[in-house]
C-alpha cells in the first residue's frame, strides 16, 4: 500500500545523499567523481581526502542504510519483513544512482553494511570480519567489499537454524550481493589483471 511506497521513496531520498560528494566539495572544492577511481564513496574519499574524511563518509553512508531500515520497521503495518528490506534496498539504490547528483553515485558498500548489519547482524559481522582481514592482507578494498556481500548470504544460511530469519531477509542478502557484484565489475576486471588500486598506494 501507500506506506510501502512511502518507505521506498524515503529510503531512496536518504540513500541519494552523497556524503563523499558533499565532504569533497566542502573541504577541497572538488567533485569526488572526477578524482581517484571516480567513485562517490568512502574508499575514494580515502584516496582523495585522507583517513579522517573517509571515516566520516563511511559512518554517514552506513547510517543511511540503518535509518532506511528503521523507517521501514516504524511504518510497517502487518508484513514486517518487506518494509525494512525494501527501504534498505531503496537506500542502496539511492546511493548508487542518486537523484540529486545526476544519478552518478557510488557502489553502495557502506550503505549495504548499514542495511545488512541492521537486518542480519551476526552473518554481517562474520562476513565483515573476514572482509577486514582480507583488506589488511591484500589492500584491495573492492575485494573486501565483495567478500562481505558474498559471504553474508552464506553466513546467513549457516546461522538459519539459530536465528530463523524471514525468507525476505534471505532474498535481500542475495539481491544486494548481485547488485554489488555488478557495481564492482570494473574492479573485478582490474583485480584479475593486477591493476586494481591498493589502499595506501598512489592511484
Ligand atoms: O566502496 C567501494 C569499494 O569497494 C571500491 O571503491 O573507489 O576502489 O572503486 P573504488
Amino acid at each position: 500500500g501507500i506506506l510501502l511506497v512511502v518507505t521506498i521513496v524515503f529510503g531512496y531520498l536518504v540513500g541519494s545523499i552523497s556524503f563523499s560528494y558533499i565532504i569533497a566539495k566542502k573541504i577541497k572544492k572538488v567533485d569526488i567523481r572526477q578524482h581517484g577511481s571516480g567513485n562517490a564513496g568512502a574508499t575514494n574519499t580515502l584516496r582523495v581526502l585522507g583517513v579522517g574524511p573517509a571515516i566520516t563518509v563511511l559512518i554517514l553512508d552506513v547510517l543511511k542504510g540503518v535509518i532506511a531500515v528503521w523507517f521501514g520497521y516504524m511504518v510497517a503495518t502487518n508484513d514486517l519483513g518487506w518494509f525494512p528490506v525494501l527501504g534498505g534496498v531503496a537506500a542502496i539504490i539511492g546511493h548508487n544512482w542518486p537523484v540529486y547528483y545526476n544519478f552518478k553515485g557510488g557502489k553502495g558498500v557502506a550503505t549495504t553494511i548499514g542495511v545488512l548489519s541492521t537486518l542480519v547482524f551476526w552473518p554481517a559481522l562474520i562476513a565483515g570480519l573476514i572482509a577486514i582481514i582480507s583488506i589488511i592482507f591484500t589492500r584491495y578494498v573492492s575485494l573486501g567489499s565483495l567478500l562481505f556481500v558474498l559471504l553474508t548470504p552464506v553466513a546467513t544460511f549457516f546461522l538459519l537454524p539459530y536465528y530463523d530469519y524471514p525468507l525476505v531477509f534471505i532474498y535481500l542478502t542475495f539481491v544486494v550481493a548481485i547488485l554489488s557484484l555488478w557495481r564492482h565489475r570494473t574492479n573485478v576486471m582490474r583485480i584479475f589483471n593486477g591493476s586494481e588500486n591498493k589502499i595506501g598506494q598512489k592511484s
